[in-house]
């Protein structure tokens, strides 16, 4: 299993770390454009294999997408980070043609890749992806529902008082502050719904400490967050790699699932060796459905800002 991280800055680099320490894969190219950088960071990282225990090779290149070939997964995090105060759509003009150029130089070396989209905003990014290349709609997956799932389960967390293996929730819609739908109809503690531990005021604050969840680390960090993302990347690469049928919210291609078409927003999805083997249908609550209506307007507004 050879898996190619293309970005490696921090949340690549993070993606790479985490898919070696799982010990899943036999082959991890880390690719730049930065020159050396790439290297450093998986020389780097190799000398970690030892002390943490794992036998991935991990490579790194600086831009020579030969060294890239017969990836089985490709995943993106090129492009700039948003700053403080900035929102992830902000970043559109940058990243769209990074995306392109990248994913259409992976896809040159490695024809069969499933390609996992986490630059931002990636919503966008991944639809461009499907309009930019010849992919089947199954191999492209964004990343963002996995990640803002661990946030909305540390928040639950919290505010239940339950360590977070007491905790299970999803959050689909689109990957962005006002757009992301935590599912608080549906979340649970050891199978019973958080409503009853938690008020309505309560479960709100969870929503809306989740929704800016990555804007909160943001504005702490200086720069956008690099642990929880790579390890949600390296989640949903796991799942491909060892054809695990996990469910998660990746976002993808809707043709009228949700009541939805012509956008990637986040749903929940089987994720096995095919990438994205189908999409879950579940019942929302009223306040829920019309939430994922919104987010589904902010995407398509972000879509209308490509220029293809
Ligand atoms: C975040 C970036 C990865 O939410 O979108 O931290």
């Amino acid at each position: 299993m050879k898996v190619t991280v293309v970005g490696a800055g921090a949340v690549g680099a993070s993606c790479a770390e985490y898919i070696a320490i799982k010990n899943f894969a036999s082959e991890v190219v880390l690719l730049d454009i930065k020159e050396g950088y790439a290297e450093g960071k998986a020389m780097d990282l190799m000398q970690c294999a030892s002390l943490n225990g794992f036998d991935t090779k991990i490579t790194g290149v600086t831009n020579d997408y030969s060294k890239t070939a017969g990836s089985d997964i490709c995943v993106i995090t090129s492009g700039i980070p948003r700053k403080p105060g900035m929102t992830r759509e902000e970043l559109i003009g940058i990243n769209a043609g990074i995306v392109k150029s990248v994913s259409s130089s992976l896809i040159e070396h490695s024809p069969d890749t499933i390609m996992i989209v986490v630059s931002n905003p990636m919503d966008t990014m991944t639809y461009l992806v499907h309009k930019s290349t010849s992919l089947p709609k199954n191999r492209i997956i964004g990343m963002g529902g996995a990640l803002d799932s661990a946030r909305f389960k540390y928040r639950l967390a919290e505010a239940l008082e339950a360590p977070i293996s007491d905790v299970d929730g999803m959050v689909i819609g689109g990957h962005s502050d006002v757009g992301m739908v935590p599912l608080t109809s549906h979340a649970t503690r050891n199978s019973v719904k958080v409503s009853e531990f938690l008020s309505e005021d309560r479960l709100n604050q969870v929503k809306e400490d989740t929704k800016v969840g990555g804007a909160t680390l943001t504005k702490l960090l200086g720069t956008s967050a690099w642990y929880a993302p790579g390890a949600a990347v390296s989640g949903l690469v796991q799942a491909i790699a060892c054809d695990q049928k996990k469910m998660y919210p990746c976002s993808t291609l809707l043709e009228g699932e949700y009541g939805l078409n012509d956008l990637c927003i986040g749903v929940p999805v089987i994720l096995g060796r095919n990438g994205i083997e189908s999409i879950v249908n579940i019942e929302l609550s009223d306040a829920e459905k019309a939430h994922m209506q919104t987010s589904a307007e902010g995407v398509k507004k972000t879509n209308g800002l490509l220029d293809f």
